[in-house]
């Protein structure tokens, strides 16, 4: 497997967007600007002093409307990392409580002259929606079933750690497709790079029209594991679920379930993936999650830290009238 070469052009023609709503409108040698832009984050993260003060003066708010551990602290600890102010809003003690739209929130936060907005909410396209309405470059950090770009850059970052290059890498993504923004930004993003996605669920879990995503679609984890270079598990999204998806989650584990011995159907150096949070015995076992040498899980995390600098980074060039970036 031979690594690709995407080139890109100098200056703001790189990354000529305004903000990350979606991987959807990325060109590949996009995607390869920013995995080449948060390696130089990886490799401070790595060392004994962390901070660097390009983004000192900024203030960058993250508006959280649904729960997170993992996005919300590496933006959080991403932002800090590069000199910025960083601002959590506390939604639950918010006027949102009080009844507050959506749009007249953004607004409050833009009148606060925020340098950057990173907002997660459950509904598809809310960011979008504060997008339009706000001055500065806004991330989204997941809304609803629609996209999670950063999870799937740091996915890709944490991928081309391991194996160099996407050309031809058979990908499983198993679980609850149905629901899962991850998978969406992921088959976005894997597939723009050239790899080879196949995605797997009970027939209730997988949305009507994926193949239109240039996946292949798999029923049997069996079959959709056989040769696998790379396995990302998902999570069943039961908040996101009326009524009965599965029969059970015992039946589930038994039929979809990662275990060592299913692993095995998988290349010999397969990757396992998972975004978090894991349903341990559910979707995937301990013993698989854990696997040293093979699980990348806690490396995802700490290549969503250096991911969401370079992302942090670079969209606020333009602010900061980096040459070069106008
Ligand atoms: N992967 C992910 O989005 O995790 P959190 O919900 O903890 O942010």
């Amino acid at each position: 497997m031979t690594a690709p070469e995407y080139i890109y052009p100098e200056g703001r023609a790189a990354f000529p967007h305004d903000g990350l709503v979606g991987i959807a409108g990325l060109a590949p040698h996009e995607i390869w600007f920013l995995l080449d832009e948060a390696q130089q984050w990886v490799e401070l993260n790595r060392g004994a002093q962390k901070r660097r003060d390009m983004l000192s003066g900024l203030t960058i708010i993250n508006a959280f409307f649904e729960n997170s551990t993992r996005t919300l602290l590496s933006f959080e600890i991403a932002g800090k990392r590069l000199g910025a102010d960083v601002v959590n809003m506390a939604v639950a003690t918010s006027s949102v409580k009080k009844g507050e739209t959506l749009i007249d929130t953004a607004m409050t936060l833009n009148a606060m002259r925020a340098d950057a907005i990173v907002i997660r909410h459950s509904s598809s396209g809310a960011v979008q929606l504060i997008a339009d309405k706000v001055d500065c470059p806004v991330l989204n950090a997941g809304d609803g079933q629609h996209e999670h770009p950063t999870q799937a850059l740091l996915d890709a970052l944490t991928i081309r750690h391991a194996k160099r290059a996407f050309n031809g890498l058979r990908v499983t993504i198993c679980g609850d497709i149905l629901h899962s923004r991850v998978a969406r930004s992921n088959i976005l993003c894997l597939t723009s790079l050239g790899a080879d996605v196949r995605v797997c669920a009970p027939p209730a879990l997988m949305p009507a029209d994926i193949e239109r995503m240039n996946v292949t679609v798999f029923h049997d984890f069996d079959a959709a594991l056989a040769g696998a270079d790379v396995v990302m598990m998902l999570r069943l999204q039961m908040e996101r679920m009326e009524g009965q998806f599965i029969p059970s989650p015992r039946e589930y584990r038994h039929l979809y379930g990662l275990s060592q011995e299913r692993l095995q159907l998988a290349e010999s150096n397969a990757l396992v993936m998972h975004p978090g949070p894991m349903n341990r015995g559910i979707e995937i076992e301990s013993n698989v999650a854990d696997m040293i040498g093979r699980s990348q899980i806690t490396t995802q995390v700490e290549m969503g830290v250096a991911m969401r600098m370079a992302c942090l980074e670079v969209l606020t060039r333009k602010g900061r009238k980096m040459e070069g970036w106008a």
